[in-house]
């Protein structure tokens, strides 16, 4: 069994009693670091630096060496599966994600495969090189999209204000749309047990479009797929637990469905109430979240309002992972940053009552 230096972020998911409050942000390697945006210059693109695994190391390790942060999180990006599918994943300067080949007919939906681990090897070779830079210092979470917001992506070839295609989909090829799901579902096996087995010691699903469903096709098309990837995981060869979050972008209304979904922790938007929250999922899963990102964008004094309020609504219970309800946007000051990570800690252990050293480690 591995030991870390601070695994106090692998214990919360396990809803043991820490002496604080773990945090990590979504997004934390992006471009409000001046670092990250040298190291992605130096890359040539975004999608250079994601298949570069030196590159990704660098910048997966950068909010570490700044921030107090609890965990780290493999710098790549959801898209690399649709991309390994033969899509043709390409970022056009200011625009976001796009596809050269959409996969939104029958045609192109039969052609799908999941595709050979080998054109993922770059993100495997990155998470043994985080794993070996990071020395134990603090868990790495592996992630990949969730079949059903993978899917969104490759049906309409880019992002979407509403995903008007997909859902159209929903209501007049709903077998077509699980075809695909299914296809997705089997690479996102493939993929995270990949990762697994290179070494991350967490994963994630990011399932960012479920919430743009209704609750029949949420659960029949994205809850369905990633209860089964859950379900297919198999342990780390070396049998250590390794613990799953799952985070539906505006999913807070379905946590009752989520909290039996198999992981061990469900991530919350910032529209969900902690306290509620935790309430109704009781002792069954953790729950991670939930700073509006754009509460980064005000002034010191806000921040540590507003990052003080969320330790406090999550209350002192076992099993709450501080995090942002969506990724920390660009023009974030990284000061603000290093304000958010301080007062969670600070607070959280005031709430404990294990300020100064006393208590648990
Ligand atoms: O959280 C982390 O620090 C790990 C790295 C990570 C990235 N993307 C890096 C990235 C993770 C976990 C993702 C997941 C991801 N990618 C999601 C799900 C989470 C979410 O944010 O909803 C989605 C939908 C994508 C697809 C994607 N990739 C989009 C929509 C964009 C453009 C958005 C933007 O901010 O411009 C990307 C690009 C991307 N992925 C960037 C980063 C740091 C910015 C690209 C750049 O450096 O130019």
């Amino acid at each position: 069994m591995p030991t870390f230096e601070n695994d106090v972020f692998l214990r919360a998911l396990r809803r043991e009693p820490t002496p604080y409050t773990p945090v990590w942000l979504m997004r934390q390697a992006g471009r409000y670091l001046p670092e990250y945006n040298a190291t992605r210059a130096k890359a040539g693109s975004f999608l250079a630096l994601a298949k570069t695994p030196s590159l990704a190391c660098e910048v997966t390790l950068q909010p570490l060496a700044r921030f107090p942060l609890d965990a780290a999180i493999l710098f790549s990006d959801i898209l690399t599966v649709p991309d390994a599918m033969g899509l043709g994943l390409y970022f056009a300067e200011g625009e976001g994600p796009r596809f050269e080949r959409r996969a939104a007919d029958e045609q192109a939906i039969a052609a799908l495969e999941v595709p050979d681990m080998a054109r993922l090897k770059y993100v495997f070779d990155a998470v043994g090189e985080i794993k070996r830079a990071l020395a134990s210092r603090v868990p790495l979470i592996g992630f990949s999209g969730s079949p059903f917001t993978l899917a969104c992506y490759m049906i309409e070839g880019s992002g979407s204000a509403d995903f008007a295609t997909v859902r159209r989909m929903v209501h007049e090829r709903p077998d077509l749309l699980q075809r695909l799901i299914a296809v997705n579902t089997r690479a996102v096996v493939a993929y995270l047990d990949e990762q697994i087995r290179a070494g991350v010691d967490a994963v994630m699903l990011f399932d960012t479009w479920g919430g743009l469903l209704t609750t029949d096709a949420y659960h029949a098309f994205s809850l369905a797929s990633m209860q089964s990837v859950l379900k297919a995981l198999r342990p780390a060869p070396d049998g250590r637990p390794v613990p799953a979050i799952v985070f539906t972008k505006g999913g807070g209304q379905w946590l009752d469905s989520l909290a039996g979904c198999g992981a061990q922790c469900i991530g919350l938007d910032w529209t969900a109430d902690l306290a509620a929250a935790r309430g109704r999922v009781g002792g069954r899963v953790a729950l991670q979240g939930n700073l509006d990102p754009l509460a980064l964008l005000a002034d010191g004094a806000a921040v540590v309002r507003a990052a003080t309020a969320i330790v406090r609504t999550a209350g002192a219970a076992p099993g709450h992972v501080f995090n942002l309800g969506h990724g920390i946007v660009p023009a974030t000051p990284p000061e603000n940053v290093a304000l958010l990570v301080d007062t969670v800690h600070r607070e959280s252990r005031a709430l404990r009552g294990t300020a100064d050293g006393a208590g648990p480690r």
